[in-house]
C-alpha cells in the first residue's frame, strides 16, 4: 500500500470518482471490494449475510412507514433490502455507473428514489428514521467527514445512523494512487462522531468483512508467486474462497479470534459498524 500516515494528506476526489466509474462494470462485487482479487459472488453473499444481522438488529425499531437513506449506495444491495421493508428509501451515489447498476437492480420498486450526487451537497428532502453509510467516510477528508456527520444529525435528528467503515487498528493511513482512501482507527471514528455532536450508541466488529479480508490477503499473497500472478484473479480467488469456506471453523472463526487475542496486525485492514444518534 503506498500512502501516508496521518490525516494531513488530502484525497483527490476526482481520482476517487474515476475509480468508482471504472469499477462500475463489475458493480456488484466492487461495492464490496471483492473484485480486484477475483473473489466469487458467494464471498460477497457470505459477508452481506453476516452484516445484515447487525443492520437488522440496529434498525429493528424502524416501522414499515420509515424513511431510510442509503448514502453511497453503490450497486444497491442495501437499498434493495430496505425497499422491501420501509415506506420510503433514498439511495445516493456519486458514480454514474454504480448508480446505473442500482437502477437495474431496483427497477420497478416504487418506493425508491435513486439520486446521483455528492453525499456532502446532494439535495435531500424530509426527515429520515434510518441512515446507512456503507463505506463512505473513508473516501472523505477529515473536515468533510465531520461536515457530513453534522449533516446526518440534521437529516435524522431522531433517527439511527449506521456507519460501516474500513480502517486500521491504530492511527490514520491515507492510501494514494488510483485507489485513494483514508483508513481510520475506531477511536478516530469515535472522535469524528463526537466533533459532529453525535452519540456513539454501539460499536461492533464486522465479522463478514474480517472473513473476506482474510481471503483478500491470502489471494494477494498467493499471487506474488509468478505462476499464479500470470493467471486471472478469479482462477485464484474462487478456489481459495471455497477452501476457506470448507475449513471455516479454523480459518474463518479460530484464526480471527486468535488474531484478536494476540493483537496481531493481520490482515492489516479491519472494519467496524458504529451506531450513532444525534445528541439530545
Ligand atoms: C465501497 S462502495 C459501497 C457501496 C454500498 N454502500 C455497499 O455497501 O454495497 C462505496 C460507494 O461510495 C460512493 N461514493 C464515494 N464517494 C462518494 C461521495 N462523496 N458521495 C456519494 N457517493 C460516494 C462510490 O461511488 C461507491 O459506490
Amino acid at each position: 500500500m503506498s500512502g501516508h500516515r496521518g490525516d494531513e494528506h488530502r484525497l483527490d476526489y476526482e481520482v476517487v470518482r474515476a475509480y468508482w466509474e471504472d469499477a462500475a462494470h463489475e458493480a456488484e462485487s466492487a461495492s464490496y471490494m471483492a473484485h480486484e482479487q477475483g473473489l466469487p459472488p458467494g464471498c460477497v453473499e457470505h459477508r452481506f449475510a453476516l452484516e445484515r444481522a447487525v443492520v437488522d438488529r440496529w434498525f429493528a425499531g424502524l416501522g414499515p412507514t420509515a424513511s431510510v437513506l442509503d448514502l453511497g449506495c453503490g450497486a444497491g444491495a442495501w437499498t434493495e433490502l430496505f425497499a422491501q421493508r420501509y415506506g420510503r428509501v433514498v439511495g445516493v451515489d456519486a458514480s454514474v455507473g454504480m448508480l446505473a447498476a442500482a437502477r437495474r437492480r431496483l427497477a420497478g420498486q416504487g418506493n425508491v428514489e435513486l439520486v446521483r450526487g455528492d453525499a456532502l451537497t446532494v439535495a435531500l428532502d424530509g426527515e429520515f428514521q434510518g441512515v446507512l453509510l456503507g463505506g463512505l467516510l473513508m473516501y472523505l477528508d477529515r473536515a468533510d467527514a465531520v461536515a457530513l456527520l453534522v449533516r446526518l444529525g440534521q437529516l435524522a435528528p431522531r433517527g439511527r445512523i449506521i456507519l460501516r467503515e474500513s480502517g486500521v487498528r491504530a492511527g490514520v493511513e491515507v492510501q494514494t494512487g488510483t485507489y485513494q482512501v483514508v483508513y481510520r482507527s475506531l477511536q478516530e471514528y469515535e472522535a469524528l462522531a463526537a466533533e459532529a455532536a453525535l452519540r456513539v450508541v454501539a460499536v461492533e466488529r464486522n465479522r463478514g468483512y474480517a472473513h473476506m479480508e482474510i481471503a483478500v490477503a491470502l489471494v494477494n499473497l498467493a499471487r506474488r508467486w509468478p505462476p499464479l500472478a500470470r493467471r486471472d484473479a478469479t482462477a485464484v480467488g474462487g478456489p481459495l474462497w471455497r477452501l476457506l469456506r470448507a475449513t471455516a471453523p479454523v480459518t474463518l472463526d479460530l484464526v480471527p479470534r486468535a488474531i484478536e487475542a494476540f493483537r496481531l496486525d493481520w490482515p492489516h485492514l479491519t472494519n467496524h459498524f458504529l451506531l450513532l444518534e444525534a445528541r439530545d
